[in-house]
């Protein structure tokens, strides 16, 4: 009798589904040549940008594959986020609205400047920042929005390039999970003032472990942005007299530079790769009546970085948390959950910020609180499937085959 694997069952599959295969040859040749090089001279000094090519380069072919004028490599996401806030230079006390659905890495870097992170709430169906969700929240100390395109899927970038110009606002891509990702035939991170990325180890490409990249047309932020990312270094500035604002050092190294050169080589494939597997994916949950997938909007080609089903908890014996561990019973690589709404986070609820000041918190907006019910709503609704770009037809078909037999045994 067929039964679950929970209850006892044999499963549908057999194998476990595939890893992620990162790396080739490619990158362990020209990391040993740099080590080879290193050691024959005794030095690490061609391993830091300042006596290397890579990260030059790799700024320079970043650009290129964006389209973009400039890029400058960090040392991760947040860096790139907080180089990005940096070079908007805004007053303390100013207002960024941000998504709620999103990595500590997109709002951490807000307060570091002495601003106010607002979170607008987001759309059910996309779990992405809307034009209307994001109106809802300017008033006259907003000065900047930064959108997640949140797992890959992009938000709707012409609109909300429209509304930012409307109330002049400045406009950050958060592309930490969207490489690649298309909207009107144009990559995101390429609609907003400037679009940054991660290049952590478990997004689609990455710069050796950990780093970030920062993408720009506007020579001023590209500027701003790289002196912030280099303790106040005078970069492009005649006849400097010495370091000229305050900045960390967020400087990318030549390793990861020449992993990330060979990586960016690959996105397209993988983003690639990725669409066709969840729009396959949509295929067969169209026969199911309790789970689903999320929305992809019109005219978008996401990278899907991870895939949200929703379930429609009310037509299940069992609540989300339930049904994701009987899913994960079954072999897939499943989430219960992706995050808690950023708020929820103690270091936003007792905001553990600086000292016991609370700053900037106090004394710019001691009064705010934070409130998204359909962002709730949706945390609460959507569990995550783990897929990647080494998946095939066959695990498509696992896959739907999983969920049927779940929903099978575990719908009213
Ligand atoms: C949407 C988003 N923004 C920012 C970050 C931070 O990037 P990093 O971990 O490279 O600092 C992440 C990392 O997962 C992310 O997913």
């Amino acid at each position: 009798m067929d039964k679950l694997v929970i209850d006892g069952g044999k499963p549908i599959r057999k194998k476990l589904f595939p890893q992620r295969i990162m790396f080739d040859e490619k990158e362990v040749k020209i990391i040993t040549e740099m080590m080879k090089n290193a050691t024959k001279e005794n030095t690490a000094k061609y391993l830091d940008r300042y006596a290397g090519l890579q990260v030059d380069t790799y700024e320079k072919e970043f650009a290129k594959f964006f389209g973009t004028k400039y890029a400058t490599a960090v040392s991760s996401g947040t860096a790139a986020i907080h180089s990005a806030i940096a070079s908007l230079d805004l007053e303390p006390g100013d207002r960024i609205i941000t998504t709620p659905i999103t990595d500590p890495g997109t709002v951490m870097p807000i307060i570091f400047q002495g601003l106010i992170p607002v979170f607008a709430d987001v759309d059910y169906d996309t779990l992405n920042l809307t034009t209307e969700t994001i109106e809802e929240k300017i008033d006259e100390k907003t000065k900047a929005i930064i959108v997640v395109h949140l797992a890959g899927v992009p938000c709707e970038m012409d609109k909300i390039i429209e509304l930012a110009k409307r109330y002049n606002l400045k406009v950050i891509e958060d592309c930490a999970q969207s490489h690649a990702s298309i909207y009107k035939d144009k990559y995101v991170g390429t609609f907003g003032d400037i679009g940054v990325f991660s290049l952590m180890s478990g997004k689609h490409i990455t710069s050796g472990g950990q780093g970030g990249m920062i993408i720009t047309d506007n020579e001023e932020y590209y500027w701003k942005a790289k002196r912030f990312a280099d303790r106040g270094k005078p970069f492009g500035i005649e006849n400097p007299k010495g370091n000229v604002c305050i900045g960390l050092n967020y400087r990318m190294t030549e390793i990861e530079a020449a992993i990330g050169r060979v990586q960016l080589k690959k996105i397209k494939k993988i983003a690639e790769k990725r669409f066709k597997i969840v729009e396959e994916l949509r295929k067969g949950f169209k026969n199911l009546k309790g789970f689903s997938l999320w929305k992809r909007p019109k005219d978008s080609k996401p990278n899907y970085w991870f895939c949200f089903v929703k379930v429609e908890q009310g037509k299940f014996k069992f609540n989300k948390w339930k049904l994701a561990e009987i899913l994960s019973k079954e072999g897939l690589p499943i989430g219960a959950h992706y995050v808690i709404p950023m708020y929820e986070n103690p270091f936003l609820k007792q905001r553990k910020t600086f000292g016991t000041s609370e700053y900037p918190f106090k004394p710019y907006a001691p009064e705010i609180v934070y409130k998204c019910p359909v962002a709730e709503k949706a945390l609460n609704s959507h569990i995550t499937l783990y897929l990647n770009e080494c998946w095939g037809k066959k695990e498509v078909e696992d896959t739907i085959k999983i969920f049927e037999r779940v929903e099978k045994f575990c719908i009213k």
